[in-house]
């Protein structure tokens, strides 16, 4: 079994330990530790490993549904990999929307075949005539990202359902990662929350701004969620301790405090990027999150060149396009503290400028 190589990864391994500024991330700035009580007592296993119950069963009302349709994971990335581990079949299938975070693409092309239906830009809306035209006998799994990244693109609430009517009809599963779903102000209903195939996965990553408690979670129905289980105890056996008793502060009393900073926040740096943009004569779509899909600036040739010479000349992370399939695209994280989203926006300028 082989696995391609994760580029962004690789891209930021490269640059961002040395960079000045890091202008790739895709979540919101990371809140400090001190706000939360840290001590969960003893530091042993979570028992049981699939996540405390009660817990379990609070997050399982956010879809309506119970504690045994919920397992806790080490944050989004693990709970897609057991998704995939869980429905794929030998040699499986499963139609991905692209671009997306690669992922959601390489997992389960190493776990069998993989069709990709592009969003077509420059509005990335998402084509479900094109999905339909996917579907095969063998299919497993339609893969949503909603909201997407890179694009930031939130594809609205019937589209999710056409593609759940799809993934019923072939007997298959919509998997939805929701990871970037509460930095809207008016989410639409989890996926998990339309019915026995949908799964969704997310984590306290990016809308709470809580990484590195490595603490998320799929939800979907007891036979998803228990083959999944059956291969955690492979990868991570049960999640942090100290990740699930965070995760029960950030749930709980915190929780409105912090989605109502980071969204404004995110609000703010949203109109901050897009008069860059508009400065240069650039375009986007404008985004939901902390990520904008935006056009490679005239004199570069393509998103890769454009974005080694920010990071060499003014010492900038951005994400090059190509790494999503799109040269002619870069991608900016503007989920970082203000100061250094400014200061990271006059360097690229003065980059773009230099090059004019
Ligand atoms: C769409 C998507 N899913 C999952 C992840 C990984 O998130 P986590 O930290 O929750 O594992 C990312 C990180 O960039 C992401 O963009």
């Amino acid at each position: 079994m082989d696995i391609a190589e994760f580029g962004l990864e690789r891209w930021f391994a490269k640059y961002e330990h040395e960079a000045d500024i890091m202008l790739a991330e895709s979540g919101i700035r990371s809140l400090d530790a001190s706000r939360f009580d840290l001590d969960p007592g003893k530091l042993g296993y979570v028992i049981p490993t699939n996540g405390d119950p009660e817990f379990r069963a609070e997050v399982g009302e956010r879809y309506g549904r119970s504690a045994d349709e919920v397992l806790f994971t080490c944050g989004t990335q693990e709970a897609n990999f057991l998704a995939f581990a869980s429905l794929m079949d030998d040699d499986g299938h499963a139609i991905v929307v692209t671009p997306t975070y690669q992922a959601l693409h390489a997992v389960p092309e190493s776990f069998g075949e993989v069709t990709r239906v592009s969003l077509e830009p420059p509005s990335w809306e998402l084509d479900v005539d094109a999905v339909a035209d996917a579907v095969r006998p063998e299919t497993d799994v339609i893969v949503l990202n909603n909201p997407n990244n890179p694009t930031g693109r939130y594809h609205p609430r019937e589209k999710v359902e056409a593609l759940y009517d799809l993934a019923e009809d072939a007997d298959a599963h919509l998997l939805c990662d929701e990871v970037y779903r509460l930095l809207d102000d008016d989410p639409i209903p989890p996926a998990a929350s339309l019915g026995e195939r949908a799964v969704s996965t997310t984590s306290l990553t990016k809308a709470y701004g809580l990484a590195g408690l490595r603490f998320g979670w799929l939800v979907g129905s007891e036979d998803v969620v228990e083959e999944a289980w059956n291969w955690k105890d492979y990868t991570t056996i049960s999640p942090g301790i100290v990740g699930q008793h965070v995760a029960k502060q950030a749930l709980g009393d915190q929780e409105d405090e912090i989605l109502s900073e980071n969204r404004d926040l995110a609000k703010r740096h949203r109109d901050r990027v897009r008069a860059f943009v508009d400065d240069h004569d650039l375009s986007w779509y404008d985004p939901v999150g902390v990520n904008g899909f935006v056009s490679v600036p005239d004199g570069f040739d393509g998103s890769r060149e454009f974005c080694r010479t920010v990071v060499e000349e003014e010492s900038v992370v951005l994400a090059p396009g190509d790494l999503f399939g799109y040269d002619d695209y870069f991608r900016i994280g503007f989920g970082l503290p203000t100061d250094e989203l400014e200061e990271g926006l006059a360097r690229v300028s003065a980059c773009i400028e230099r090059r004019r």
